[in-house]
């Protein structure tokens, strides 16, 4: 069947394209734009490739074109050692802690978009955008005065992975590189003088490196610093702007959370499910791979090659009527723990993603705070979707109250 991603109507709204995809081509290749990927659309296949990991690489980058290997884009043992770095600055705990911060910039941002005279905003601009990229330009310990830069840096990653501004993205990340590299730097001399280093990100992964018998390169560090940076930003402003503007597109649904704010909590997941921030990405084939073999007799299967890029579509295996009632519906009475469990948005396995506990408490936290100072919230215009193909978020959300 045709399926392409880049196309207006799939932009605009691929959840269609992706029931296509799971019943008539589970196995889809695509071959255009310069670049040639298969995509997996079914939960089953899906899942199984996110627990091969031996068959399922991520040697090749998580993006439509091949990268070299490096940290966390690479497969184990390398992969798990950079793991066991980052997530020992993602614990729980470690997240609680900047409970307090967040409330309070949560609280700081509401307090500044109400004050609007027109009681008018672009919740993406005024909340959804600026919280997520201070949470974590201060985990990093960047100074405030830089936030715009790293916001600008961080999207010409995410816009060059996805086929955007290539040059703009090596540009930006030769700028990036050079203000973390300083930072690594000030970090290790302060160690070295015996003196104390500040109390973030940076100083967590510079101090762990020293403590590891394998030594870990400055390349190695950026990259880390560069995912934690990417990795956070837009994603968790998705997640934000998806969230409020399906509750809002059925004012019921709006209501339903305000007069029952326990509900922001399944709000939250079933976004997750009904909207992932990231649609999908990408691994590559080690050997030759049947597909969808064990599903029976009656149902399209199809055949990887060795070393093939594959979209694994996340997006679509949350949709998949195999595994979920109703799944086109966005519904609040979906059961907490089957939602967490079942959903694939923070990805599955050895790679899933260590800052989902900060990201489901920062739009926690983000709608508690708009559910109970601003009831009467409503849309006040049509939302633009972000660029990135495989990204689903929205870049503008026009309110009222
Ligand atoms: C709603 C927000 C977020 C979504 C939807 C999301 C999604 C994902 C997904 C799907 C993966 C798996 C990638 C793969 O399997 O190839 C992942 C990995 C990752 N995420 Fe997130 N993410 C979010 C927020 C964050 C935040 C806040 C951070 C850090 C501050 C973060 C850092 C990372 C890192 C470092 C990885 C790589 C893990 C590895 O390869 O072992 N993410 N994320």
């Amino acid at each position: 069947m045709t399926y392409d991603p880049f196309a207006p109507d799939t932009l605009a709204d691929p959840f269609p394209a992706y029931a296509r995809l799971r019943e008539e081509c589970p196995v889809h290749r695509y071959d255009a734009r310069g670049m040639q990927f298969s995509t997996l659309s079914r939960h089953g296949d899906v899942l199984a490739a996110l627990k091969d990991v031996a068959t399922f690489s991520s040697r090749q980058g998580q993006g439509p074109f091949r990268s070299e290997p490096i940290a966390l884009f690479d497969d184990p043992p390398s992969h798990t050692f950079f793991r066991r770095l980052v997530t020992t600055s993602f614990t729980p705990r470690a997240v609680q802690r900047r409970e307090s911060m967040i409330e309070s910039l949560v609280d700081e941002l509401v307090s500044a978009m109400l004050d609007e005279p027109g009681r008018t905003a672009d919740l993406h601009d005024a909340l959804a955008m600026p919280l997520p990229t201070i949470v974590i330009a201060r985990m990093l310990g960047v100074p405030e005065e830089l936030r715009t830069t790293f916001k600008r840096w961080s999207d010409a990653q995410v816009a060059g992975m996805g086929a955007g501004d290539v040059e703009e993205q090596r540009r930006t990340r030769r700028e990036m590189q050079a203000y973390f590299i300083d930072e690594i730097a000030r970090r290790r001399a302060l160690a070295a003088d015996g003196e104390e280093m500040p109390d973030d990100l940076v100083s967590g992964l510079v101090s762990a490196a020293m403590q590891e018998e394998r030594p870990i390169s400055e390349a190695e560090l950026l990259s880390l610093l560069t995912q934690l940076l990417v990795g956070g930003n837009e994603t968790t402003t998705s997640l934000l702007t998806n969230v409020v503007w399906r509750l809002l597109e059925r004012p019921e649904r709006w209501q339903a959370v305000v007069d029952d704010p326990r509900l922001i909590e399944v709000a939250v997941e079933e976004s997750l499910r009904h909207d992932p921030p990231v649609l999908g990405l990408f691994r590559a084939t080690t050997c030759p791979v049947d597909i969808g073999a064990e599903i029976g007799a009656g149902r399209e299967t199809g055949r990887l090659d060795q070393d093939q890029k594959v979209m694994l579509l996340w997006a679509s295996a949350n949709r998949d009527p195999e595994v979920w009632d109703d799944p086109d519906e966005f519904r609040l009475d979906r059961d907490l723990n089957a939602l967490r469990a079942r959903h694939l948005s923070f990805g599955f396995g050895i790679h899933a993603c260590p800052g989902a506990p900060l990201s489901r408490l920062e739009a926690r936290l983000a709608l508690a705070a708009l559910v109970r100072r601003a009831p009467d919230l409503r849309l006040a215009g049509p939302a633009t979707r972000i660029e990135p193909f495989f990204l689903w978020g929205r870049r503008s959300l026009p309110v009222r109250w």
